[in-house]
């Protein structure tokens, strides 16, 4: 199958919630990773493979994809938009993208997955196999909080279960969908759905040819801090593959206008962003330092997200922390285990500690 003749649709209309308060201020597939929004290096991806034309079902801050993106020229794509004003769901996300669609078969993307799965294998699979619908698979050591997609010997998908605390496999949806356009044009359009939900069960109870293409290449969710902070270090690392990042890839990247000083220790894919400060005798360990934000002398930032414009005072400690753009963190503050701070949010010296000694 020539991937020109394919559709390629992305679903983006989530709020992002888990990522909260990152997703405040942009989309989930806006925030900056490896120093380019998440979704350039989906999109690339895409372009790599042969595919021309891409639309976007958006709905939440809609405007700054195509902001971003305009008609995709650069990446040498033809982008459309297409907007829910109230999010439909991703089965209404889908299905609303029906009219844009130019080609027989759609491959459908979340919009927060970062893979290394072959797209040409994935078609080529869906072809062979005489498919009408293919998922790509992966397995996970925790299913739950994925859909489980158990598979017969010849590869038919045989049940698809959302997001259960008993999941039958570890073989999950990995949110990648090669859609015959038949499949999507039979969706009710305009209401909210859930493909995963309903739609999937649907077909699969209506007989449906379902197979399941699984692959063991890289594979990840960004949605929460934790996978957040984990993709964003595979990138810089070059562990996670990108066609859209280019030469030196290593235990740090440091943007154009950002100034680190003598001393300081760059880590475990840290990633500093654009007029960024980092002072001296800081560590960064897998740290996410967003456009403009600034870190004192001697604090040590581990697993976390830093927000555009943060603050973080001399001597603090911020481990699997988010904290929001704009914060202000006072000197020798400790912020751990999954603390999230508000944008804007004025922490005075030592506020929050996890010890007795100030
Ligand atoms: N257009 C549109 N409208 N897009 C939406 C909407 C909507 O109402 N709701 C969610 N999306 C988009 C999100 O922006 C995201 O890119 C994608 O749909 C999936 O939503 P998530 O919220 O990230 O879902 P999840 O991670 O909990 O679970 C999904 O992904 C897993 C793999 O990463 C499911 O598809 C699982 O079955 C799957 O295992
Ligand atoms: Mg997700």
């Amino acid at each position: 199958m020539d991937p020109k003749d394919v559709d390629a649709v992305i679903l983006v209309g989530g709020k992002g919630t888990r990522l909260r308060p990152l997703t405040v201020s942009k989309p989930k597939p806006m925030l900056p990773t490896a120093g380019l929004p998440f979704l350039t290096h989906l999109l690339s991806r895409i372009a790599a493979a042969g595919i021309e034309h891409v639309v976007l079902g958006t709905s939440f801050q809609a405007e700054v994809f195509s902001d971003t993106f305009g008609d995709g020229s650069e990446l040498g794509l033809e982008i459309d938009y297409v907007y829910e004003p109230e999010p439909l769901g991703t089965g209404g996300g889908i299905a609303n993208v029906a009219p844009k669609l130019r080609h027989d078969t759609a491959v459908v993307f979340n919009g927060d997955v970062l893979s290394g799965a072959d797209l040409g294998q994935l078609l080529a699979f869906h072809d062979e196999r005489d498919a009408e619908l293919t998922l790509h698979l992966v397995r996970v050591a925790d299913p739950r909080a994925f859909g489980s997609v158990p598979t017969d010997a010849d590869g038919r998908v045989t049940a698809f279960l959302e997001k259960t605390q008993d999941p039958p496999t570890d073989q999950i949806n990995a949110g990648c969908y090669v859609f015959q356009r038949e499949l999507i044009e039979a969706i009710p359009r305009g209401r909210a759905l859930s493909v995963e939900r309903e739609i999937f069960p649907r077909l699969l109870a209506d007989g449906v040819r379902v197979c399941g293409y699984v692959d063991a290449s890289y594979w990840r969710d960004m949605g929460t801090p934790e996978d957040f902070v984990r993709g964003s270090a595979d990138l810089v690392r070059g562990i996670a593959p990108s066609p859209a990042l280019h030469g030196h890839r290593g235990e740090s990247l440091v943007h154009d206008g950002a100034s680190v000083a003598p001393g300081a220790l760059l880590y475990g894919g840290t990633v500093v962003g654009r007029g960024a400060e980092i002072g001296p005798g800081v560590r960064l360990d897998g740290a996410v330092i967003f456009d403009g934000a600034k870190v004192d002398a001697g604090s040590v930032i581990e697993r976390s997200i830093i927000g555009y414009g943060a603050q973080i005072g001399p001597r603090a400690l911020i481990r699997d922390g988010v904290i929001g753009d704009g914060a202000d963190i006072g000197a020798r503050c400790e912020l751990l285990r999954g603390a999230r701070v508000w944008p804007g949010v004025v922490l005075p010296d030592c506020g929050i500690r996890y010890s007795s000694d100030v």
